[in-house]
């Protein structure tokens, strides 16, 4: 069987422990690029990487480029690129240069990988996945965000450390756009089996997702100097995996909802199948009120993001 061939754009914390990732994973053949004002970085950074497979015992052949020739047909793409957070900003004031950056990105990837799955984990996440679909004309199953693995996996592990237990052993999911206004919810939230809600009062658990709503932003925090990336790039891998693997995960990825929860066509955090086709299926699930208000509170917090951004993007 052919190995899949994954091409990650954008070669500095994220994308190059992505390619990390998924290399320990043999997940297929792997082409780190960057942009050629970068020089020789990607080249270095996949040869370093290559370097610790005869230790690590994984077996692929990872590439260098800052030219798009050598990611020919890949089959998915994972785009990183554009300029992280530093303190005190927001996802949101990167909005502007990340969109030109996704841009350009975007028009060389539908030319040299037109039948790529896209998966988009630069920010403002679901702003910037629009662009994507927009720019690329792919169909919407082949476009994605990664944001809701990645918060769903930080509230598993504060969950983990509140309860003293495994963190293999909590289930959960998290709704809406990734930011402040992402969407907990408890009833989908369970400690081997047992529902969330009746180990922790319901105050503490409020606690733990505003935490989990902020965790982005209490990384950027302590780093200083840019944003998190073990694990985004960990919740990018797994995303990789489901696709190149055909696993039909049941995840949840920024999507392209439509008549889905009524959101009209844009990209929001939601459930999703995720294998070789990309999104398989979203999976509607019925809202509580509460969660309802919620999760449109968070939609309609994108869709301004999304005008502005178009707004930005006319002049
Ligand atoms: C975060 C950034 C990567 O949540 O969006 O850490």
């Amino acid at each position: 069987m052919k190995r899949a061939k994954i091409t990650i754009v954008g070669a500095g914390n994220v994308g190059a422990t992505t390619a990390h990732w998924c290399a320990a994973g043999e997940l297929g053949d792997i082409f780190l690029l960057d942009i050629p004002r970068t020089e020789d970085m990607p080249k270095g950074k996949a040869l370093d990487l290559m370097q610790a497979s005869p230790i690590m015992g994984f077996d692929c052949n990872i590439v260098g480029t800052t030219d798009y020739a050598d990611t020919q047909d890949s089959d998915v793409v994972v785009i990183t690129a554009g300029i992280p957070r530093k303190p005190g900003m927001s996802r949101d004031d990167l909005l502007g240069t990340n969109a030109k950056i996704v841009t350009s990105v975007v028009e060389q990837i539908k030319t040299s990988s037109p039948n790529a799955i896209i998966i988009v984990v630069s920010n403002p996440l679901d702003a910037m996945v629009q662009q994507a679909l927009k720019v690329s004309g792919f169909p919407p199953q082949r476009v994605l965000g990664q944001a809701g693995v990645l918060d769903t996996a930080r509230y598993r592990t504060f969950l983990a450390m509140e309860l003293g237990v495994s963190v293999e052993d909590i289930s959960a999911l998290l709704m809406g756009g990734h930011g402040d206004t992402m969407v907990p919810m408890p009833s989908c939230t369970s400690v081997g089996g047992i529902p969330v809600t009746q180990l922790l009062p319901r105050k503490r658990l409020d606690e733990i997702v505003e935490r989990t709503r902020k965790g982005g932003a209490e990384i950027v925090g302590l780093l200083k100097t840019g944003s998190a990336y073990y694990a985004p790039a960990a919740a990018c891998a797994q995303m990789v995996e489901a696709i190149v693997r055909d696993k039909k995960r049941l995840i949840p990825c920024a999507a392209h909802c439509d008549k889905e929860y009524g959101v009209g066509g844009y990209y929001v955090g939601v459930p999703v199948i995720l294998g070789s086709g990309g999104v398989e299926r979203i999976v509607e699930l019925e809202l509580t009120a509460s969660e309802q208000a919620d999760f449109d509170n968070s939609v309609a917090a994108v869709k301004e993001l999304v005008k502005v951004m178009d707004g930005l993007m006319a002049s």
